[in-house]
């Protein structure tokens, strides 16, 4: 590690940042000498048809000085990727996308997907203190940039970690995005801490999948006691991971199962629709007990109704509902992905020391990414799709 993490927004420093011209001062000359790479683009939102991989997709640029180039060992895939194929929350993202990074049509196209990554960095800006090339590293990649299903992504060192020393590449492409959403999730919205989780109730509704396989993990190293979600066969499966209790949702009505526990003080949604009609009612009232749900209407209302009629709708429901349940004595609350870097240091730290493990469900070769996000989209997962896009991905 050669310095102290600083966390700088680099657009902050540079407001100038909507003109080529106007940043290239701050370029540095690449050690890297090519303009094109493989990757996995799609010129325009579909099914799994509208994959198409390229070998000339345009290389990444350093455009600010906090940034790095990673080349890409593995590349985790998560629900988004195969919702943001269909152009799910394409107008809010488009409005959020680095206009240096948009291409010279004025499009998002050819887009990149894939939110996780875990490569080694080839080059810093000049205001990369903390890293330095060769080190191995791992990321969650905000959906408004460049994905990581390419040989090469560009990413604010804000964003990076130095990837866990006992992970190969590809289980540790398992980990960021699920792990940097359940974190914001139960750390930054639900106020857990590793300091006072012993002896709390927590319930998971979807405990199977990406979200949920990491959720469990985390709390259960803090000390948690946590229920859990799951059909029937999975339950072997979350039980090996250290849940105390497993509710089969198959089995018949889940809330009347839950009911019949003793209550929670935090319950995180990985599932949504009809949950949050019963799933407050499972809370501690009057504890400071907290739900929050990692499944919101955002994206769909500021698509529907354009960014501000959108984000005010957001708004007027979140408050609305707040409300709702605070006359109850309990807390509702949306929970959104946080990309971030320190975030990741911490929880490289618990999969050092034994405290984590990677899920990994499947893993496909670079050349089969349609059949990758097939696997996603037919959902009934039990941790994480992975894609090795370079050789060495599973070298630890
Ligand atoms: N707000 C955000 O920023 C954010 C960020 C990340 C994820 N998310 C959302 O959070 C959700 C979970 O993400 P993920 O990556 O963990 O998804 P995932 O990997 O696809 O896992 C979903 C899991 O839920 C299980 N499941 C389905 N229906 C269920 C039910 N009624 N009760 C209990 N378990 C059920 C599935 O297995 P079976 O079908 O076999 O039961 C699967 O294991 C997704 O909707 C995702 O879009 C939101």
């Amino acid at each position: 590690m050669s310095a102290m993490r600083r966390v700088v927004e680099s657009s902050w420093l540079f407001p100038c940042k909507n003109s080529r011209t106007s940043v290239s001062r701050f370029f540095k000359t690449s050690s890297i000498c090519r303009n094109v790479m493989p990757a996995w683009v799609i010129d325009k939102y579909g099914g799994n048809d509208v994959l198409r991989f390229s070998k000339n997709a345009s290389f990444p640029i350093i455009h600010y000085p906090n940034e790095v180039i990673v080349k890409v060992f593995a590349a985790g895939l998560n629900p988004i990727d195969v919702s943001m194929r269909g152009g799910h929350g394409a107008a809010t993202l488009s409005m959020k996308r680095d206009p240096l990074n948009i291409h010279q049509t004025g499009s998002e196209f050819p887009l990149i997907l894939g939110r996780d990554v875990s490569g080694v960095i080839m080059e810093c800006g000049l205001d990369v203190k903390y890293f330095q090339e060769r080190d191995e590293v791992w990321a969650a990649i905000p959906p408004w940039k460049r994905g990581s299903l390419a040989e090469f992504v560009v990413l604010s060192a804000n964003e990076v970690s130095l990837k866990p020393k006992t992970l190969s590449h590809t289980e540790a492409a398992a980990i960021p995005y699920v792990a940097t959403t359940a974190w914001s999730a139960l750390v930054n919205t639900g106020g857990l801490t590793r300091d006072n989780c012993a002896k709390k109730r927590i319930l998971i509704l979807g405990g199977s999948g990406g979200v949920g396989t990491f959720a469990i993990q985390m709390l259960k190293a803090w000390g948690a006691h946590v229920t859990v979600t799951c059909s029937q066969n999975a339950q072997r499966f979350v039980t090996g991971l250290g849940t105390d209790h497993v509710v089969d949702y198959t089995a018949g009505p889940v809330e009347v199962a839950l009911a019949a526990l003793d209550k929670f003080d935090l319950i995180l949604d990985n599932i949504g629709g009809s949950t949050e009609s019963w799933a407050l009612n499972l809370l501690k009232p009057w504890s400071g007990a907290k739900y929050v749900t990692l499944v919101t209407p955002f994206l769909q209302n500021t698509d529907s109704l354009g960014v501000a009629d959108g984000m005010l709708q957001n708004a007027a429901t979140v408050a609305r509902k707040a409300l709702k349940y605070l006359v109850k004595g309990v807390h509702y609350r949306w929970g959104f992905f946080a990309p971030s870097g320190p975030a990741l240091d911490e929880i490289r730290e618990m999969v050092d020391a034994g405290q984590i493990h990677a899920v990994v469900d499947e893993t496909f070769s670079f050349a089969q990414v349609p059949q990758a996000f097939a696997k996603v989209e037919k959902g009934h997962a039990r941790g994480k799709t992975v894609v090795q896009i370079n050789k060495g991905a599973d070298d630890v």
